[in-house]
């Protein structure tokens, strides 16, 4: 019989590559998402993919009456957990909002697991629980906190209120730290496309392709880099979503209590090799100036893979031109 899981904030960027990889792994998945950050859009587009709707209720995990209606209407194997407000920035300027959405929504939900006997979660980690002073690679020992930002700091609370769950409580927890996500579903029918000015580099960058944006600014030169531009460690998507299905079938042995694992490719790519990738896919020059460093952005992040490679047996598959390939398809389709 297929096992049932509750995906949080399976309508979002991730959270959808989630769904259609479970659900195609053999899960059925029920979504819970409250809509606050995609749209409606991507149920149809994951529908497209699969051949049929997946469950979904639109609501707020701090609902706590629907959280029961929901516990109470399936029986659950366990929770794959996206569902969470994830704009550094925002957070800064509204930190309880952060607090309350992250923490308060995701103690609810534990709450509800635990109610309900449902011990197994997969939890949406971030980089940014990595202290900034850490040698990179940064592995799953490097020292955690000295966040610098409200929403770095939900993440590293709900990382210890699950590893307090596993040790007091019986909770089996995958905690995941993601590096920085980017790519799509290669139909071209699910990604992201956030409304107004993006945070993040590579959708900024197809804004500025589609005539939305006039120019990429380019944040700091003089870092100590290859070029002088910021460094991140960019996972595909799909890959990404991989490793959670690896994750989650681990967990079938009751011994795995809480272990975190970086998802990342364990190599870095700068902001001006991001843009010429970019235009060789685009076919395409990109407009870009140099301007001041962002606030809190530190030179060179990316990872060591190691730990999930060796445990999960999971790595990353697909190529950055592949990864970027895919995003501007969807893009195109839908802009
Ligand atoms: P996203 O905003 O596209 O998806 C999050 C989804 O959660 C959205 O659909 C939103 O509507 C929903 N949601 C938010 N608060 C909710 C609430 N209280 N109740 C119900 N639904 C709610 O973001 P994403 O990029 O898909 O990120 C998914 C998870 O991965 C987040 O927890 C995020 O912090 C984490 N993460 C993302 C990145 C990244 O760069 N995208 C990196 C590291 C970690
Ligand atoms: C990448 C690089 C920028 C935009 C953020 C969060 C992190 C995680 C992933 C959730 C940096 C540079 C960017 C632009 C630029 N999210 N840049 N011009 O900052 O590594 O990580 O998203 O957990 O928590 O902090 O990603 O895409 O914003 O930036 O030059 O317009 O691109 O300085 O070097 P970041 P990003």
């Amino acid at each position: 019989m297929k096992k049932t899981l509750l995906i949080t904030g399976g309508i979002g960027y991730i959270g959808s590559h989630g769904v259609v990889a479970f659900e195609t792994a053999w899960y059925e998945t029920v979504i819970v998402d409250n809509l606050c950050n995609s749209s409606i859009q991507t149920l149809y587009g994951m529908e497209a993919i699969l051949g049929y709707r997946p469950k979904f209720y639109e609501g707020d995990i701090r609902n706590t009456e629907l959280l029961t209606q929901i516990f109470e209407s399936h029986t659950f194997d366990g929770v794959i957990h996206f569902a969470g407000l994830k704009a550094v920035g925002e957070s800064c300027e509204q930190p309880l909002l952060y607090h309350d959405n992250n923490v308060k929504g995701s103690l609810e939900l534990f709450k509800c697991m635990q109610r309900y006997q449902v011990k197994k979660i997969v939890f949406s980690s971030s980089a940014t629980v990595y202290h900034p002073g850490n040698l990179i690679p940064f592995t799953e020992e490097s020292r955690v906190g000295g966040t610098t930002n409200p929403y770095g700091t939900t993440k590293l609370i709900l990382e210890q209120m699950l590893e307090d769950l596993a040790l007091h409580a019986g909770f089996q927890v995958m905690n995941l730290r993601y590096f920085n996500p980017v790519g799509a579903h290669e139909s071209g029918k699910i990604w992201e496309n956030p409304q107004g000015i993006p945070n993040n580099l590579l959708p900024y960058i197809l804004k500025v392709w589609g005539g939305e944006l006039p120019q990429v600014s380019v944040f700091g030169d003089d870092y100590d880099t290859i070029d002088g531009t910021g460094v991140r460690d960019y996972i595909d998507v799909v890959d990404l979503i991989a490793g959670h299905v690896r994750a989650y079938e681990r967990m079938d042995d009751s011994r795995w209590k809480f272990t975190s694992y970086n998802l990342g490719v364990g190599r870095g790519i700068s902001v001006l090799e991001m843009i010429s990738l970019v235009e060789k896919v685009v076919g395409k020059k990109i407009p870009y100036i140099i301007t001041e460093r962002r606030r809190g952005d530190i030179g060179e992040v990316y990872c060591s893979p190691e730990k999930a490679r060796g445990e999960l047996g999971w790595k990353s598959e697909t190529s950055i031109e592949t990864s970027l390939k895919n995003s501007w398809n969807y893009y195109v389709a839908n802009s």
